[in-house]
């Protein structure tokens, strides 16, 4: 079965194309259009934005990974007059996408894909939409079956992780999200069976990465800027604690699993206040407080993930979401496992599976086709859903 993947749900414009069945589960390609230079500017993710940039990207990146698969062939004939209109009343919020996408399909024959997955939420409410009408447009015309993915499962299958989480030796496992828009704790009792054990009640971990790197004139990003940034912190400066940094680490012994982190992004805010314009500009300023605010998100994603593993006892833990990209949160979970004398298997994906893409997916609706976990979706119905939920 081959299944084409279209993830818009925040900034990043994504398609994958992977041969699926029982067995095997095979990339065959993985595209992906970053806005980053388009939002940097606003420091943030500008959903307007992000929607009509996702408009732009998504028809060049099919043809490219169609082309790659070579499965498009041109066609002669013509699209019928109310096929047509059909077309561009599915397309009718989405003006740049429908002139793109329908000049696309009057010229090529129907591939050969059995099924379309697309990310329905959750996310950003527009970008969700146009990659739902993307997907709808796609299977009324080209008549392939559609499934709805939801993105947090799809961060937890990212890499291909069916292996891991269909081993009875693994479960049960506890993965923790954290992204530009979420932080959560999740068990995983049994393959495809979810619960959320905790979350956060206010920024995401990547959220407070990005304001805080706002606050102290970091790119965005924010995530990688602060990592560059504390990575060039050196210790003796950090020893000495020059500028006296001890930022408070939210909910770290509480007795639930959830997490908070806009009051770090204050106080990070109320310290730079208090600098002169000399001292926030001075690089040592920076790099130091990048490393302290770096360090009290691990502490605390480490800390209650360790928690939660010992009090539900779970066999293997797996990191997922962009923020999971970070060296130094991946360095220093490994070595707080292995001071848990190996109690808990670790899977964290490679780096570029971490933040969104649309391999994971394609991983998600394998598995759940294959084990026939689930049913498939109409193109009529299918809606985008910005709070859909995992459990
Ligand atoms: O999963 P993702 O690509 O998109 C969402 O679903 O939100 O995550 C994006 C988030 C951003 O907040 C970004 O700053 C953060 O992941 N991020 C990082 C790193 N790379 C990306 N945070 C910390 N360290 C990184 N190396
Ligand atoms: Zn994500």
């Amino acid at each position: 079965m081959k299944i084409l993947a279209i993830e818009t749900s925040c900034d990043d414009s994504c398609i994958a194309l992977a041969e699926c069945s029982t067995s095997k589960f095979k990339l065959i390609s993985n595209l992906i259009s970053s806005q980053i230079e388009i939002h940097r500017k606003w420091g943030g993710v500008y959903p307007a934005l992000a929607r009509r940039e996702h408009q732009k990207n998504l028809t060049p990146l099919l043809i490219q990974a169609l082309e790659g698969a070579n499965v498009l062939k041109k066609s002669k004939s013509e699209i019928q007059s109310s096929k047509l209109k059909k077309l561009e009343s599915i397309l009718g919020r989405e003006k740049i996408l429908s002139k793109k996408l329908i000049k696309f399909l009057s010229k090529y024959k129907k591939p050969k894909i059995d099924l379309i997955a697309v990310t329905i939420g959750p996310g950003l409410d527009p970008c969700l939409w146009t990659g739902v009408n993307f997907t709808k447009a796609l299977s009324y015309f080209w008549e392939i079956p559609i499934i709805g993915i939801n993105h947090i499962e799809a961060h937890i299958f990212a890499n291909n992780r069916l292996s891991i989480i269909a081993d009875k030796k693994n479960l049960p496992a506890l993965a923790l999200i954290v992204s530009g828009g979420h932080t959560q704790l999740i068990l995983i009792k049994k393959l495809g069976d979810y619960k959320i054990l905790g979350e956060t009640r206010d920024d995401a971990a990547g959220e407070a990465f990005d304001k805080i790197a706002r606050i102290i004139g970091l790119d965005y990003p924010g995530g990688p800027a602060i990592a560059a940034a504390a990575q060039k912190s050196n210790t003796k400066d950090r020893m000495s604690n020059r500028f006296e940094t001890k930022l408070p680490r939210p909910m770290l012994n509480t007795k639930n699993y959830d997490f908070s982190f806009s009051g770090l992004k204050t106080a990070v805010l109320y310290d730079y206040k208090k600098r002169t314009k000399k001292e926030r500009e001075s690089k040592q300023y920076i790099q130091i407080m990048a490393g302290e605010a770096q360090q009290a998100i691990i502490d605390v994603l480490i800390k209650k993930t360790i928690k939660a593993a010992k009090d539900y006892r779970i066999k293997s833990i797996l990191l997922g979401g962009g923020v999971s990209a970070n060296k130094e949160l991946r360095k220093q979970f490994q070595q707080r496992i292995k001071k848990e004398n190996s109690r808990f298997n670790l899977y964290i994906s490679p780096s570029e599976y971490c933040t969104d893409n649309a391999a994971m997916i394609a991983a998600v609706a394998c598995f759940q086709r294959t084990a026939k976990s689930r049913t498939l979706d109409n193109w009529q119905n299918i809606k985008a859903q910005p709070n859909l939920r995992i459990d």
